[in-house]
C-alpha cells in the first residue's frame, strides 16, 4: 500500500463516520494499521488493499476491539472506489477475506450495514452471511439523524 493509496482510502471512508476535517487523521491511522506483519489479534484492526489486475480498487478491514467483542468474534467492513462497484469484486473480496479470517481461527465474522445499503446486503447474502436482526439508530445517517442498521454474521464452517 502506498501513501497516496492511504489518502484515497481516507477520502472514501463511508460518509457520516469521519467528518472531512478529520480525514488526514484517518489516513494516519490507516497508515499505522497498514504496517506489514501485524495480526488482527495484535492490533484489533486489519486493513488490506483490494486489488484487481494489480490496481488498488478499495480496501477491506476486520475489527476485533479488545474488550469490545468476545474472543473469536470480529467485524468486517469494505469500501470499494465508486468506479469499480457493481462488477462482482465486493462479493469476491468478502468471500476471500471471510475464508482467511476463519483460517486464522476466528469463529464468527459479523458485518453491519445501513438497512438501505442494498449492495452490501446482497454481497453479504451471497457470501454466506445470515441476517440476524436490526440495530435501531445504530449510526449517524448520510443526511440527518441516526440510521437503523442490519446485522449479518457468518460462522466458521
Ligand atoms: C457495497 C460494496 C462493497 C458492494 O461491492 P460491489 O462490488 O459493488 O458488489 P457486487 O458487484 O459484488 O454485487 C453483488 C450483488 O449486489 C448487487 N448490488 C451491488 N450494488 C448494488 C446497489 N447499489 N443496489 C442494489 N444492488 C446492488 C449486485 O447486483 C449483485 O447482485 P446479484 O448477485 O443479484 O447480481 C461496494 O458497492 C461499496 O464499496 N460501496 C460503498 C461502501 C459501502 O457501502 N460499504 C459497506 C459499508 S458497511
Amino acid at each position: 500500500m502506498r501513501p497516496d493509496d492511504l489518502q484515497r482510502f481516507a477520502g472514501h471512508i463511508t460518509a457520516g463516520f469521519v467528518p472531512a476535517a478529520e480525514r488526514s487523521e484517518e489516513a494516519e491511522r490507516l497508515e499505522r494499521v497498514a504496517q506489514p506483519n501485524h495480526s488482527l489479534l495484535d492490533t484489533g484492526f486489519l486493513a488490506l488493499a483490494v486489488e484487481v489486475d494489480g490496481e488498488v480498487v478499495g480496501h477491506i478491514q476486520a475489527r476485533a476491539p479488545r474488550f469490545g467483542f468476545p474472543p473469536g468474534v470480529c467485524e468486517l467492513g469494505i469500501n470499494l472506489f465508486p468506479e469499480v462497484r457493481g462488477q462482482g469484486y465486493g462479493t469476491e473480496a468478502v468471500r476471500l477475506f471471510t475464508a482467511h479470517l476463519f483460517s486464522e481461527g476466528w469463529v464468527r465474522v459479523q458485518a453491519a450495514t445501513s438497512v438501505t445499503n442494498n449492495g452490501m446486503r446482497r454481497v453479504l447474502e451471497r457470501s454466506g452471511y445470515g441476517f440476524e436482526g436490526v440495530l435501531r439508530q445504530f449510526a449517524p445517517g448520510d443526511v440527518t439523524g441516526r440510521e437503523d442498521y442490519v446485522l449479518y454474521a457468518a460462522l466458521v464452517p
